[in-house]
């Protein structure tokens, strides 16, 4: 079986027996405490604090998905038999559904029959000072015929909470072997039992303040890595000999080393798919990790002289292949290819100069090495690897310190120098550089948050703000929806748009506790960090009720006419589950 194949047959599996498959989520997250998607359950978290209604949106208490997924902690483990940055997690669900008989009975079945695999042994929780030894779970496992069952601790048989707080609980694992004879962990079932309103270094840490909380409706998350299960499933001695990658590695000349082509498909790979949600390379953030994968296959092209059209070829694979299913990057294709070339560009520019740097030294630190980085755009993992000898006490905290120190300066230095001059407004989301625009981009800027809350209405309140960006010509807002919004829902949102402009609502402005802002229903942006005290803007009707509330650092007309008539000029997708709307104010 293909690793599509069996992404298909785990799907039908769960949906058989009675889940919704969800689409995978984006890998950028709603949750602003991670940078990236690392599991199948982080879409989910809502519901399993039941905040949100998995009744209402899925007709179901269980869901199953294949998430795109990405840890950027093993980007330095990668080229050995066992790492990626991107892969593919298989998981199923149950919010306050199903528990632990039935995940259990599920996996069992899974596994054994329907992928006719064998078991090598599973792990149980062994118990801590918080929490009980999982008896129950080994209880079940034994009357499946299961008999090596070990137990484990915290370290490794307890999930979470992913971010700065969330769901947690004791899991079990499912492990096979591959064909080297070796046990690799297949599946994670994890009981979430309880919530912690801390993060998984507090909870493991045993930090005195917080505990944990029983959760009303234990549930169900699972996570099974697609790669890994392919290895076992196919008999392969590591994950990159499984049928995905191996179309990728025939793509490459042959006498290659097997290390150089492992990093490079899992880089390219991992870039499609950044790429196709939307991030797009830079210095920070998600951006930087981007980059990273990017530049490191780019550096390892130009050391073994690759054919230039090579990559482009290999994320056409990827494209073609991963397509079907993530639909994304088919929509994305041409983006994805024009995006890696802009990078390349960038880059190959002055990497020739900064190998030949490189080769000239004799030893190298985090200081000289961020000079590399910073002149020359060379990765850290190529510094380290080329350096060689020389580069022994380079380390990727020493470098990340240095990185840091940097980025403090240039924030820094960006304020003195639009301090006054040049830029009059800079806010991130508006910039302006006279009067005259300044007041174009504030009446925008009222006008999108009058849009915001008119989508809402027409749209519903699941919708929510995923980005925007605003210039003297118009303003550009995403939210996260999941299908076109046809031209009469424009116009209904217009016409609100409108109405509120013609009534003058009067426009203000108040400083709140973070707190008092959400609890009064105030919207704010999710992937921004507030601090305590915020400004809060309120379009306030005749009522006395705010028709748009919202936290924001302005500027805002004073009354709603001065905004003039609003019109929308486009709408399309934006990445998977998010649409963007383009809209301008009379001028
Ligand atoms: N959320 C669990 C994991 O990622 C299943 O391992």
């Amino acid at each position: 079986m293909t690793a599509r194949e069996i992404r298909t047959k785990f799907l039908e599996y769960f949906e058989k027996n009675g889940h919704t498959v969800v689409p995978s989520s984006s890998l950028l997250p709603d949750d602003p405490s991670v940078l990236l998607t690392t599991a199948g359950m982080q879409q989910f978290k809502s519901y399993y604090t039941r905040s949100a209604d998995p009744m209402r949106d899925f007709k179901s208490l269980s869901t199953a998905s294949a998430q795109k997924s990405f840890r950027t902690s093993d980007i330095d483990e990668v080229g050995d038999d066992t790492h990626l940055t991107f892969f593919e997690m298989l998981g199923n669900f149950s919010f306050g559904g199903y528990f632990k008989k039935e995940a259990i009975t599920f996996a069992h079945e899974f596994i054994t029959k329907e992928l006719g695999l064998d078991i090598s042994y599973v792990t149980i929780f062994e118990g801590s000072r918080t929490v009980p030894k999982d008896e129950e779970s080994r209880e079940i496992w034994k009357s499946l015929g299961v008999s090596d069952i070990r137990e484990e601790g915290m370290d490794d048989v307890f999930w979470g909470p992913t971010g700065s707080s969330g769901p947690c609980g004791p899991t079990t694992e499912l492990y096979c072997k591959n064909a080297t004879g070796e046990d690799v962990e297949i599946w994670n079932i994890v009981f979430n039992e309880f919530f912690y309103p801390g993060s998984r270094e507090e909870l493991l840490g045993g930090s005195t303040s917080k505990s944990l909380e029983p959760l009303e409706y234990p549930g169900v998350d699972t996570g099974m890595g697609l790669e890994r299960l392919a290895m076992v499933s196919q008999q392969t001695k590591n994950i990159f000999e499984i049928d995905s990658f191996q179309t990728l590695f025939n793509l490459l000349p042959d006498e290659l080393d097997v290390r150089t082509k492992r990093i490079i498909s899992d880089h390219l790979r991992g870039g499609v798919f950044l790429l196709a949600d939307g991030v797009r390379p830079s210095n920070k953030e998600a951006g930087y990790i981007l980059r990273r994968l990017l530049r490191r296959a780019l550096a390892y092209e130009e050391i073994n002289n690759l054919e230039a059209s090579l990559f482009e070829s290999m994320l056409l694979q990827v494209i073609n292949t991963e397509g079907e299913f993530y639909t994304e990057l088919k929509s994305n294709k041409n983006e994805i290819i024009n995006e890696y070339w802009s990078e390349r560009e960038r880059f190959t520019k002055t990497l020739k100069r900064g190998l030949g740097e490189l080769n000239k030294l004799e030893s190298i630190d985090a200081v000289g090495a961020f000079r590399l980085y910073e002149s020359f755009g060379l990765p850290f993992e190529i510094i380290k690897e080329i350096g060689g000898e020389g580069a022994h006490g380079l380390s990727r905290e020493l470098f990340d310190k240095e990185f840091e120190k940097h980025q403090k300066k240039s924030r820094a230095g960006a304020e003195k120098k639009f301090g006054g001059h040049g830029l009059i407004l800079n806010t991130g989301e508006l910039k302006a550089k006279d009067t005259e625009e300044l007041k174009k981009v504030t009446r925008l800027h009222s006008a999108t948050h009058l849009m915001q809350a008119a989508l809402r209405k027409v749209l519903g309140d699941s919708v929510e703000q995923r980005g925007s960006d605003i210039t003297v010509e118009r303003t550009r807002f995403d939210l996260s929806f999941d299908r076109k919004i046809t031209k009469e829902e424009l116009r209904r949102v217009e016409d609100i748009v409108n109405d509120v402009v013609e009534r003058d609502l009067t426009v203000t402005e108040e400083e709140l506790s973070f707190e008092e802002a959400i609890r009064r229903g105030a919207l704010h942006f999710f992937k921004e960090k507030y601090p305590e005290h915020v400004r809060v803007y309120s379009f306030m009707d005749k009522d006395g009720k705010p028709f748009s509330m919202e936290l924001c650092g302005g500027p805002h007309v004073t009354h709603t006419q001065e905004i003039g008539k609003f019109r929308i000029i486009k709408e399309e997708a934006s990445s998977a589950g998010v649409r963007r709307v383009r809209g301008t104010v009379e001028p």
